[in-house]
């Protein structure tokens, strides 16, 4: 790795330009996708793979998600099928990641794949994702960019304070439009789904024509976002507050006053959009608690109270 300077680029087309060729020669670049910024490294290259490991003091039997461009790239690198095919129509380009069998001989780092015979893959829908992915010509293993266990990254700011000097450059998106990871489902067997996220399990069980299994708590842990403290902030997080206690940050949702308000018109995408930012700014005080309204346990609601309960959760 270079070193202790971390680059900041623009997304225009010298920046994402920039950013693609310090991608092909094994550097580490974070961009801005529609759901969090990711770490990216160049999928074939090992030693690149390894390095976004020890950026994030990530656990190595804890795979990585391949970022494409284009689909027929997809179905090159996986044993593809018709749920795939038919949930890629549907939600990509976007934020669902499709956990694959992974074809013999495919040119991806093991470390990428956790040494496991599927790997994850998904389409980002972010114009200046899609810009860089398509100059890159090459899958890019992505992690979100944070280290491991912490509260994902949704502005380039946010992946300073916690990746600088450890990574090449990131490309300074400003903001992401919807600030949770992508949802994840598994394609391996029958279609289970492993994280919610902004594309409900209602929507991806109707393309399916069928209900998805759901990971229990006791199934071996394959995917660490999948335990359950993680996206952890400093300050212990109360949920479901009704009332705030003296001495607590407060984080509304609803008509209610409070420090910050995920959303005052109770609207869930707004909510999600600004769930992540909202947690590393209260954070940020010197509050020991962060007390948080009820979210309802709806359509994105469902992956902010999975989000909120792994923050929430003993360490
Ligand atoms: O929205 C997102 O998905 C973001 C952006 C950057 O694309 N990425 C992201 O990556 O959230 P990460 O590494 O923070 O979370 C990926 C999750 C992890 O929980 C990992 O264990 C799981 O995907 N995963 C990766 N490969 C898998 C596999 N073969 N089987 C099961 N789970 C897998
Ligand atoms: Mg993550």
């Amino acid at each position: 790795m270079s070193g202790q300077i971390t680059e900041i680029l623009q997304p225009d087309a010298a920046g994402l330009d920039r950013a693609a060729a310090l991608l092909r020669e094994g550097a580490l670049v974070a961009f801005p996708t529609e759901t969090v910024y990711g770490l990216g490294a160049d999928a074939a290259n090992e030693d690149a793979v390894a390095r976004i490991f020890e950026a994030k003091g990530r656990p190595s039997r804890n795979p990585l998600i391949l970022h494409f461009a284009d689909v027929s790239a997809v179905r090159a690198l996986t044993e593809w099928n018709d749920a795939a095919e038919a949930l890629a129509e549907a939600f990509w380009p976007g934020p669902l990641t499709m956990v694959l069998p992974l074809r013999t001989g495919a040119p991806v780092s093991p470390r990428v794949t956790a040494g496991q015979a599927t790997v994850a893959v998904r389409l980002p829908a972010a114009p200046i994702a899609r810009g860089l992915l398509d100059r890159v010509g090459r899958p890019v293993a992505a992690p979100s960019a944070n280290r491991s266990g912490q509260v994902s990254p949704v502005r380039a700011k946010h992946v300073v304070d916690g990746l600088g000097g450890r990574i090449d450059a990131v490309v300074d998106g400003g903001r992401c439009d919807m600030g949770l990871e992508s949802t994840i489902v598994g394609l391996a067997g029958h279609p289970v789904l492993l994280r919610p996220g902004g594309v409900t399990q209602d929507s991806l069980e109707t393309v399916l024509g069928r209900a998805l299994g759901q990971r229990r708590d006791t199934d071996a842990i394959s995917a660490p976002g999948q335990l359950r403290s993680h996206y952890a902030p400093r300050a212990r997080v109360r949920l479901n507050a009704a009332e705030w206690e003296p001495n607590e940050a407060r984080l509304g949702f609803g008509n209610v006053a409070a420090d910050l308000n995920l959303s005052p018109t109770g609207n869930l995408d707004e909510a999600a959009a600004n769930l992540f930012e909202y947690l590393i700014r209260l954070d940020s005080g010197d509050h020991p608690v962060i007390a948080v309204s009820p979210v309802p346990h709806r359509g994105v609601g469902v992956a902010i109270n999975d989000r909120l309960s792994r923050a929430a959760a003993e360490r």
